[in-house]
């Protein structure tokens, strides 16, 4: 089993598009992976330090609509991210080796600040953002990152570090599995003439491969990699629409919480944009590009959607109708959702427990990886 890492920022309550384009998949991925998933709260702290009096109870929302959501403690790790401390100090150790401009060309970093004006993102904690995020994710030498289109240049970077520190601090070296046992020797002895002291034994992954590109070797050689590098899992609505269809993101105020009420969710609905070439009743409508229709294909069932199309395209129904039928399918997803977040809300100990039980997990693991992490680097 690969191991799969991902995490969601506590800003508020998490919505349709957290949950499409992520959470969802991570509640089928707890099946086949060993998976962490957590609650980035020193995120949070790169954009809203200066008001910082929701934080605990966003935190504590983020947990519970994980848990509705379906995100099972017996089959994954959940745990908050500033409860595990090894991710500062990778973090920090990371940090030594990423140059400054990588971190000012990634894309979020100019565009938040332009947004967020009011918020001072001038700051070394903002900046180092996606530096923390790799660190987040490296920490567990997972092979899956499960997000939203929004996070792959995050990804990327995270790849880009993984890949500077790989080459570094090469992990060991090994000779294939088929290697005659001579053949190491050839290798130390090459690698003794070339350093030059006929007494050295001990050799670093670096003098070892010089040596072995210059020695006759039957078999193969291969160095073993200490932070491997993810790859971002993409769900198929991983960029999903909100009310004013842009992007569903809390900053928009244009989400669905997956714990709005019936009538929250008919209202929203009820405001959505549609096609804007179809002004009134009469025009036919084109379901290609109407935001309400995106929503349609993820929540409501082949039926329903070919219906909707028909009616759309023959302006055999007005867009209230059409949105009535997504509210039905939104409403029937959400359901089980809520039911267990009621649960959780009357059990509150329990969610403690998970969570504490989840960070002691995390940590745990994380610590594999810091002491091979400082043993490359050559801390110890
Ligand atoms: P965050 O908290 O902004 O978003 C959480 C997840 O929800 C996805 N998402 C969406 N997917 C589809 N359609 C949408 N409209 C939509 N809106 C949000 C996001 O892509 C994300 O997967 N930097 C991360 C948090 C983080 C992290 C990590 C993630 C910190 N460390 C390590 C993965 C691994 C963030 O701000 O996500």
């Amino acid at each position: 089993r690969g191991r799969v890492l991902s995490g969601m920022r506590p800003t508020g309550r998490l919505h349709l598009g957290n949950y499409m384009g992520a959470l969802y998949n991570w509640v089928k991925l707890q099946h086949e992976y060993e998976c962490y998933f957590f609650i980035a709260d020193y995120h949070a702290l790169t954009t809203d330090y200066a008001d910082t009096s929701n934080l605990k109870q966003n935190i504590r929302d983020v947990a519970l609509d994980f848990l509705s959501a379906g995100l099972d403690p017996g089959l994954c790790t959940i745990f908050i991210q500033s409860k595990v401390p090894a991710h500062f100090e990778l973090n920090d150790l990371l940090g030594m080796i990423t140059p400054l401009s990588w971190l000012e060309r990634v894309p979020s970093y100019k565009d938040q600040q332009e947004q967020l004006k009011e918020k001072d993102l001038a700051t070394f904690g903002f900046l180092g953002y996606p530096l923390l995020q790799s660190a987040d994710i490296l920490l567990y030498q997972p092979k899956y990152v499960p997000v939203g289109k929004d996070q792959e240049a995050h990804v990327e970077i995270t790849r880009e570090i993984a890949r500077r520190f790989n080459s570094l601090y090469p992990g060991r070296f090994y000779l294939d599995a088929n290697a005659a046992p001579w053949e190491l020797d050839a290798v130390k002895t090459k690698a003794r003439k070339i350093a030059k002291q006929p007494d050295k034994d001990d050799f670093n992954t670096h003098e070892l491969v010089q040596a072995a590109h210059q020695t006759k070797l039957k078999s193969g050689y291969f160095v073993e990699t200490i932070l491997p590098e993810p790859e971002v899992l993409l769900t198929p609505s991983p960029k999903l629409p909100g009310t004013d269809g842009r992007k569903m993101s809390k900053s928009y105020k244009n989400t669905i919480l997956l714990s709005d009420s019936e009538p929250e969710i008919r209202s929203k609905l009820k405001t959505m944009v549609t096609d804007p070439a179809r002004i009134r009743r009469e025009d036919p409508g084109n379901p290609d590009v109407c935001p309400v229709f995106d929503l349609h294909k993820v929540f409501s069932t082949e039926e329903t959607q070919q219906k909707a199309r028909e009616g759309c395209t023959t302006a055999g129904i007005g867009c209230i109708e059409c949105k009535g039928w997504l509210a039905d399918g939104v409403v029937k997803a959400l359901a089980p959702i809520q039911e267990r977040r009621r649960y959780f809300e009357a059990n509150p100990a329990e969610v403690d427990a998970i969570l504490a039980d989840g960070a002691t997990r995390a940590a745990a693991r994380a610590a594999i990886t810091m002491q091979q992490v400082r043993s490359v680097v050559g801390l110890e």
